[in-house]
């Protein structure tokens, strides 16, 4: 049995609760549930007070889920007008940027000045409430203000994370049909310059996309040269610089949309992932506090990039909403060396630091020189998530990033779930490296079997969520059959994570990874089904296959099973264009990691792909192909062992 670290003494007296008041708290918060919410509504600031706190309903035929549905508010006023009156000097966001020799710090005051300009440049432009917007933007402040001037007009964003390609962006834009994109000349990362203007412009020429696309907004960043359509484009300082400085807050349903988030499944095109405003809202606010132990005054930093969930809810809307000092950064880990991270964390003497595995893994095999050439003092509280942590790396974490002095919370949650939902408290929960230990208020977890049924005790099993948080996903935008169908089918009555997990003797849960087709590259979503639709669209392409593998670094690698046209012959320089033609039609996180070319794929007699076969040779582990002789042809797995390659 691994370790069990005890709750850090120092720590717990500070904290908001320790191991015997979370205990307390959560089962209020189970056994009395619509009470603990209503008392948590009340963290936010409501223009008109909800007398309602849940109408929800799993079931398939009458599936809904409402929370504080007859309250009004304004997501941005709750992020930043309600601090004015004692934090209007405060640091609100420190921006690092990707050169170390440039950064800034963005009052409150200075924010709301900021997010008041961009809301009115959106209502030059004829953005009104109801109207998507999206967002192609590097990680710059106005990302942040993008963001937060939607909320306030009540218009809805949905951002695109700057490495996806022109093809995949044009994508989103249709699918929510967007009459707006923001982006910037070029984005910064790692000393190299990313065209983002310039994949807006190809992704406007796509099919369908001009028929919402408008107009198209852009920052001025790198200062670089950009072509200029002069019908659709716009210079944000153009616009900005006549436009006032103050701008009503649009007053908003509880479930009136905040933003669509595009992610991965395991079939078909990536889902938009719709968060609604009241619970959305309540549910991040409450998890940073808690999870992050959050007290005024602290320096807070999360990784992530605004285009993924843990953006959203990690750097913009809990920790704003919760009158925080929440730092961004534009680069990477390893720039201008691997110790950036903790460079960073000396600098604006950061406290906590939330990021994701596999930079722990990428910094930890660099050495812990680099660390140790930091002073990270400042530091008291370490986070992770995105994949699961390997005990290896948790442990150098621990010891050599926090000097075995700062408590690690694990916390699993996904883009559905808008917020964490199992997490160590880190005044509260003893830590066991690689678990993301106990669920959060108002969660319940079960595990459950192939045919649905509960598992007790310490299993493995199905992870599903017995009852709904306020922070949950509505639906899939514009499908919400869809929505039905991916998460209240497979067992019914529930929300299924699509994830698997074991919990132990104590409780707590260690998540195995995902049980569908959906890939944790980097802890970034991709779905094979995405992956292998963009290889056959290649014209020499018959047939494709995609799985995961073990990765030392990104946690899981790309392994991609080729099979080309009749007459075809495959070579070297067809394997780099098919690596090539996969970055163009998703975009740079979908890079194939492995190419092996294959006369045929393992199918059952009706014709079904046999993917259990395949990740066992693309891991490696010809001895347990398990039972081929339902397979249609059990000859091609001779040949695709012979001709397994290696991450060499
Ligand atoms: C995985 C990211 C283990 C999981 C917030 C989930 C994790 C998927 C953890 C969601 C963790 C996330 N331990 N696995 N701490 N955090 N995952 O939507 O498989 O990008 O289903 O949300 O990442 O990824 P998403």
């Amino acid at each position: 049995m691994s370790q069990t670290y005890p709750v850090n003494a120092e720590f717990s007296e500070k904290a908001y609760l320790n191991e015997s008041q979370y205990f307390e708290m959560y089962q209020r918060s189970i056994n009395d549930n619509e009470a603990f919410w209503a008392e948590q509504g009340k963290r936010v600031d409501w223009i008109k007070p909800f007398t309602q706190v849940k109408d929800v309903s799993y079931a398939r035929d009458d599936l809904h889920i409402k929370w504080y549905y007859d309250g009004t508010l304004n997501v941005a006023a709750n992020c930043i007008d309600r601090h004015l009156a004692d934090k209007a000097d405060q640091t609100a966001i420190i921006w690092e940027g990707d050169d170390p020799s440039i950064s800034k710090n963005i009052t409150y005051q200075e924010l709301y000045d900021e997010v008041c300009r961009f809301s009115n440049v959106l209502k030059k432009l004829g953005v009104e409430k109801g109207d998507r917007v999206t967002l192609y933007m590097p990680m710059i402040p106005e990302a942040a203000y993008a963001m937060l001037a939607c909320a306030r007009i009540g218009a809805v964003h949905s951002v695109v994370f700057g490495g996806f390609s022109a093809d995949a962006l044009a994508g989103r834009i249709t699918d929510c049909e967007s009459k707006l994109v923001i982006t910037a000349d070029y984005s910064l990362r790692g000393g190299k310059k990313i065209p983002l203007k310039q994949n807006v412009d190809a992704a406007s020429e796509k099919e369908g996309v001009k028929d919402y696309l408008e107009s198209v907004l852009v920052i001025r960043n790198s200062g670089d040269e950009v072509d200029w359509n002069s019908t659709q484009d716009y210079w944000y300082h153009e616009l900005a610089k006549d436009v006032s400085a103050d701008c009503p807050a649009e007053e908003m349903n509880a479930e009136d949309p905040l933003f669509i988030l595009y992610t991965s499944g395991s079939t078909g095109q990536p889902k938009g992932v719709l968060h609604t405003s009241g619970g959305y809202l309540v549910y991040a606010s409450l998890t940073h506090q808690y999870v992050f132990d959050y007290h005024p005054g602290d320096i807070y930093w999360c990784t992530a990039d605004v285009g993924w969930i843990t953006g959203h809810s990690y750097i913009v809307y809990g920790p704003l909403a919760n009158g925080a000092t929440t730092l961004m950064f534009e680069g990477v880990p390893n720039y201008p060396d691997s110790s950036r991270f903790w460079q960073v964390c000396d600098k604006h003497k950061v406290n906590t630091c939330y990021t994701a595995p596999t930079a722990i893994r990428a910094l930890m095999r660099e050495g812990n020189e680099l660390v140790k050439s930091t002073s990270r003092q400042s530091l008291t509280l370490l986070g992770s998530v995105g994949e699961p942590i390997n005990p290896e790396a948790w442990q150098w974490y621990y010891d050599v990033v926090g000097e075995q002095r700062c408590p690690i919370v694990d916390t699993w949650w996904q883009t559905e779930t808008g917020g964490i939902l199992i997490s160590p408290l880190p005044g509260a929960t003893p830590l066991k490296p690689g678990s993301a230990s106990r669920p959060l208020f108002g969660i319940q977890p079960a595990l459950v079997d192939g045919e649905g049924n509960e598992l007790e005790g310490a299993v493995d099993g199905n992870l599903i969520m017995r009852d709904s948080w306020p922070g949950q996903m509505r639906t899939v935008y514009g499908d919400h059959q869809r929505f039905i169908d991916t998460y209240f089918s497979t067992f019914e009555g529930s929300y299924f994570t699509g994830d698997g997990a074991r919990r132990d003797e104590d409780n707590y849960y260690w998540i195995t990874g995902r049980v569908d087709d959906v890939l944790n590259i980097s802890g970034h979503r991709m779905g094979t089904a995405e992956i292998e639709s963009a290889l056959v669209a290649h014209h020499l392409v018959a047939e494709a296959a995609v799985v995961g593998y073990p990765h030392d670094i990104k946690g899981q690698g790309i392994y991609t099973f080729v099979t080309l046209n009749a007459g075809v012959e495959s070579s070297e320089a067809l394997e780099k264009e098919l690596v090539q033609w996969v970055r163009k039609e998703i975009g740079p996180i979908a890079t194939p990691d492995i190419i092996q070319f294959a006369p045929g794929l393992p199918k059952t007699r009706s014709g079904k792909i046999m993917r259990r076969i395949l990740r066992k040779i693309a891991e490696n582990e010809f001895s347990n192909l398990g039972d081929i002789s339902t397979l249609a042809e059990p000859a091609v797995v001779d040949d695709l062992i012979n001709n397994r390659k290696s991450q060499e």
